[in-house]
Formats: structure tokens, sequence, C-alpha cells
């Protein structure tokens, strides 16, 4: 079970000036209301992520069991929502599990990036799966489109087997393109936004193929979902964890690192940084009002950033509070040979483990932090396994949507995003944004000018 360390999130000897356990208390029927409007949004069918830990996965193991063996490798097509979650899955468990089969995820339009991931893969051997749950972003469209006519030309007999679909279930220009080619597809859930569908078949396919245990995601999942029922606060991770960052976004702390002391756990920071910025950062309430908020999630990694923003952190505008992540027991580990006993600048090293040397520099960091009056929570994983990641997910998701009830906006939403998708269409030429277009070109003649 996933570990929620909050004691320096609250008020404590070490800590004077975090906030008292007693101002949670006080938000006792602020977070009662919370809950009951993520209760009938659950009864009206809006968060979706909260019942996948019960879905049937038997058409991805099916799949991935019935698959022809040539493949070795899966490259996904998707941004967002769409990657960020493969991407973490996989960096989390590749090293850790030594997973038979790789994972790319092309998540950008750079084209060295693609140049690039194209020089690594043996196109032979390589299925790619284009993720999109509108079927229209700019990006994975113009992936796919490359990398459909790639494989299009250079197998005109079997291009369908190399290339998966997953998207809306009936909508969206890419379902005509699976009827029309044959291509075996996958659904995104209506229910589901993109940020919280990593454990819908977005997520799922790719991590069942690199050979995860994608049960042992969902019952992680279920297990943090039990735990984040509990009505007692303080025995409820996500909703104390949500409670707290949105009190201290009230106090002007808008930053919120997060820090894993594990490079295997670095891209799932990036996935929490999609999920806290996207779902919280609004500009207006839900009866309209400008409210501006959010928190800038930022990411760290222990050890490496203690020589790069730790002086920062501890030393700069009191604006943050801090989650580590950190590993009890690692997959792999090295003993630091006492290659030189008689020297005292690196003696004490000897002998140690180098997993031993990273969770001691990660507390010293703790403590570094909270003498100088800055709050912070570890999440501990025992090990780093499929069933603590979906217990992480679930976690995060669930904290998200609450603390977005507690800032009175939407979570799911994010207008700011499809504001940036309607200008790059105006740009590209797509019919029908010549309005857009005429902005654009009004924009650019006043930025001349
Ligand atoms: O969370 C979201 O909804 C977004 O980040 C989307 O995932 C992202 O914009 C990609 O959208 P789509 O899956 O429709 O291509």
């Amino acid at each position: 079970m996933l570990r929620f360390e909050y004691h320096n999130l609250l008020h404590n000897p070490s800590l004077p000036t975090a906030i008292p356990a007693a101002k949670v208390k006080d938000w006792h029927l602020a977070c009662q209301q919370a809950h009951e409007e993520i209760v009938a949004d659950r009864k009206a069918d809006i968060l979706g992520f909260y019942s996948l830990p019960e879905q049937d996965i038997s058409h991805i193991t099916d799949f991935v069991a019935r698959l022809d063996p040539i493949f070795d490798t899966m490259v996904v097509l998707g941004i967002g929502g769409s990657a960020l979650g493969n991407k973490a899955l996989y960096s989390a468990l590749r090293t850790e599990r030594e997973l038979p089969r790789k994972l790319f995820v092309y998540d950008n339009v750079d084209p060295v990036y693609l140049h690039e991931i194209l020089a690594q893969i043996d196109l032979d051997r390589t299925i790619f799966n284009v993720i999109t749950k509108s079927g229209t972003t700019a990006e994975t469209m113009a992936g796919y489109m490359i990398l459909a006519d790639l494989i299009k030309t250079k197998y005109p007999r079997d291009y369908k087997k190399r290339l998966i679909i997953t998207t809306d279930r009936e909508k969206g220009f890419l379902r005509q393109v699976i009827s029309q080619e044959g291509y075996t597809s996958f659904v995104v859930p209506d229910n589901v936004g993109g940020r919280f569908s990593v454990l819908t078949d977005v997520g799922l396919v790719s991590s069942a193929f690199t050979g995860m245990d994608i049960g042992a995601l969902l019952r992680g999942a279920a297990s943090m979902r039990e735990r984040c029922g509990e009505q007692d606060i303080f025995a409820n991770p996500a909703y104390l964890n949500g409670l707290l960052h949105f009190l201290y976004i009230r106090e002007g702390r808008n930053i919120s690192v997060m820090m894993p002391y594990s490079n295997s756990l670095y891209d799932l920071a990036d996935w929490y940084r999609q999920l806290w910025a996207e779902s919280l950062g609004k500009r207006h309430d839900l009866k309209g009002r400008e409210v501006l908020v959010g928190q800038t999630p930022v990411k760290a990694l222990g050890t490496t950033d203690q020589h790069s923003q730790v002086q920062l952190y501890t030393e700069g505008p009191h604006d943050k509070v801090f989650t580590f992540l950190s590993v009890e027991s690692f997959a792999h580990d090295f003993v630091i040979p006492d290659l030189h006993p008689d020297r005292q600048e690196v003696s004490y090293l000897g002998g140690r483990k180098l997993s031993e040397l990273l969770n001691a520099e990660r507390l010293a960091t703790e403590i570094a932090l909270t003498k100088s009056g800055r709050p912070n929570a570890n999440i501990a994983f025992p090990v780093i396994d499929e069933f603590h990641l979906g217990e992480f997910i679930m976690m995060y998701e669930i904290q998200t949507v609450f603390a977005g009830k507690l800032l009175h906006i939407n979570p799911l939403d994010q207008p700011g995003v499809e504001a940036g998708k309607i200008a790059t269409y105006a740009l590209m030429g797509k019919a029908g944004f010549d309005k857009e277009r005429a902005e654009i070109r009004q924009y650019l003649e006043k930025k001349r000018s």
C-alpha cells in the first residue's frame, strides 16, 4: 500500500508555520459538500474514471495474445492525456520488470524527434497506436498521416495489422478511417476525459503490449478508491492532499513541486503536471466569475535537482508546496565498494548501498525544507509495480477533482487548450476557421507595426 506521509503539510513542532490540523477540521463542511458533488457527478456518469477498475479488459489481453509475435515495439502517436500516462507507466516499469517489449511515445511534432524514433525502431517489428479522443488533434493527425503512409508504402499487403487506432466509440474522422481501412480499434470512453484516461484503453493497450500486468494496475486503483471513500479525511489521502493543497493555494503557495527520488518515477511527475495544471488552471469559476486560479506544478528529480533547484526551494519565496516520491525497495541496487578505507572524504560511503544514499538524501532534503518552513509531503512506494502505480493514479485523479470542487471550478474542461487548437487550425489553413484566420492576420499586422 502507498504510504502518504503528510505530517509536514501540517503544523508540527518542526514546522510551526504550516496549516494546523484544526483548520483542516474547520473545512469539514466544504469537504462534505465537495464529496456530495462528486457522488452526484458519479451518479450522472460524469466521472467515469472512478469505475475503471471494474472494466472488462479481456479485449486488450486477447488482442495482445493474438498479436503477430513479430511485433516487439509499439509507437504511440498521441499528445497530452493520450500520451503522458503511457509514458509514465512504461518509464516506471521498463527496468523494474525488464519488460519484454519496447514502447516509444511520439507526442510532439518535432521532425528531429520523429527521425530519432524511426532510427531506433525496426519498422518490420513495430506496431503504431494512434490515440486521440477527439480524432482531430493536429499533432496526432500529422504523425498518423506520415506513419500510415510509410507503412502503406512499405507493406502494401499487410499494413492493416501494423496500425491500431484508439478513439471515440462513434464520433470523429478516425472512426471512418477505421471502417474504411479495417484497422483494429480501441475506445476512449465518453465519460472519461483525456488526462483522466490512462486506465482506459488509452494507457492499458500499450501497457499490456509491453508486458505489464494491467489487472494489477486496476486492482491498485480499486484499492485506493476504497481508501478515498473514507469519511475521516485524515484516512483519505486524496481528499486530505487535495484540501491541503487548496489551503496552501489560498496562502499564496501557487507552485506545487513533485520530486521523485527515482528516475523511473520522473515521468509520473510529468503525468501529474498535466493533470493538476490543466484541471485546476481556470479563468472562470462555475458561476462564470473571473477567478484566475490554479497551482503551477513543477517536476524535479532527486538527487539531481538538489544541485540545481533545492537552493531556491529552501531559501527562495514561500510560494511552494513539495511532494516527494520515494521508493523503499529498488529492483536493482549497487553496494559502493570501500575503495579508499583510509580516506575520510569517501570512506563513509564504502559498503553502503546506492539506494541507501538516495533515500538518505531525500530525507536530508525533507529536513532542510522543513527547517526553512516549507510544507512537504512524501508518497512512499514500497516497490515500483503495477499495483502501486494504479494506487497513485487513482489517488491523484480523485484529489484533482476534489480540489476542483473546493475551488468551485470545472476540473474536467480545458478551454485554454481548445483555444490553442483552434488557432493552429486557422494558421494551418483548415476550412471553417476564416474568422480566426482574419483575427490572426490582424494580430500579426499589429505586432509588425
Ligand atoms: O486532457 C485533455 O483532454 C487533453 O490534454 C487531451 O488529452 C489532449 O489535448 C489530446 O486530445 P485528443 O486525445 O483529443 O487528441
